[in-house]
């Protein structure tokens, strides 16, 4: 199997390097163009470099576009005549649907969401395919995506909730956590990034409990806070107050999921 990378930015490189370096495909399979060059002076050995999207897309059986959605169109166009019924496009972004996708190149279409945590190979990627993909296609595309973490497939209605869930999660758990350490640091002398260090161990050690022992968060509360003791007191606060700010937090983020869909689709059928 041959895979092209279009567009060399923060996601089309976290994916050639994690491929290039699993060793499930040989580095030369992978071709890869960016719109500026330089950035493709630090591709990993023995990827090829291509002169033009088309010859990415001629040379690969999966091509995914690592592009902003507002050039995902003029890339697309791009390409399409250089596509085979055969081919699999993979776009990564999530407010351009297959609907839309599908005007330009009729084929087999998937949409990948990857989340920061790839690069410690551990992402939560969001997979999720339109009607033409076959078994097969999946098996394969899933088979790369696992060099960086789990796959969750998902129906397109529920890729923007599962991305609020995986990608956006990274950045909701890293603002709780600072707020609290820095409410902790009002109360302590142990230096600030000690604070840090010590809220970070322990919450990737729960996390890490929770999932192997099968705890639920309520099994962790009720261990931990016993009745009347001084973790209670803790909870309680976040029970009565969090619930609020949680539900506007998505509030907020989903009408803006929406807007954002919303203009890409404008976008996207713009002359
Ligand atoms: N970043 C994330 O955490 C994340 C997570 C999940 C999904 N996504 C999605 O992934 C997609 C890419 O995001 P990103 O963060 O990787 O963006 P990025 O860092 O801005 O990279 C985009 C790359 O596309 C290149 N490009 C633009 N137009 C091109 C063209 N016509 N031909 C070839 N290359 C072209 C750009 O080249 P230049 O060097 O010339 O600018 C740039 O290197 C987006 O749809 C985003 O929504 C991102």
């Amino acid at each position: 199997m041959k895979i092209g990378i279009i567009g060399y930015g923060s996601m089309g490189r976290m994916i050639t390097e994690k491929i290039a370096a699993s060793g499930v495909l040989n580095a030369g399979d992978i071709f890869v163009a960016n719109r500026s060059k330089e950035k493709l002076q630090t591709i990993p050995e023995g990827v090829i470099v291509c002169e033009s999207n088309a010859d990415v897309a001629k040379n690969s059986d999966i091509v995914f576009l690592c592009v902003r959605p507002i050039d995902l169109k003029n890339v697309l166009s791009e390409i399409a005549s250089s596509l085979s019924t055969n081919s699999f496009v993979v776009s990564l972004n999530g407010s351009i649907t297959f609907d839309m996708l599908s005007k330009i190149f009729s084929g087999k279409i998937a949409k990948v969401i990857p989340s920061v945590t790839a690069e410690v190979d551990r992402s939560q990627t969001l997979v999720c395919y339109n009607e033409k993909v076959e078994e097969k296609d999946k098996q394969e595309l899933e088979k790369l995506l696992r060099t960086f973490g789990n796959v969750i497939e998902l129906p397109e209605t529920e890729v923007g909730m599962g991305s609020e869930l995986v990608s956006c999660m990274p950045g909701f758990i890293a603002s709780i956590f600072d707020v609290l350490c820095t409410s902790a640091k009002k109360h302590t002398s142990i230096p600030d990034d000690q604070v840090v260090k010590m809220v970070l161990q322990t919450m990737c050690a729960t996390g890490e409990l929770m999932l192997s022992k099968d705890m639920s968060f309520e099994d962790v509360v009720t261990r931990v806070a016993t009745k009347g003791g001084i973790t209670e007191e803790g909870t309680k606060v976040v029970y009565e107050g969090f619930p609020d700010t949680a539900d506007l937090l998505f509030e907020k983020t989903l009408e803006k999921r929406r807007s954002t869909a919303e203009k890409a689709k404008k976008s996207f059928e713009e002359e």
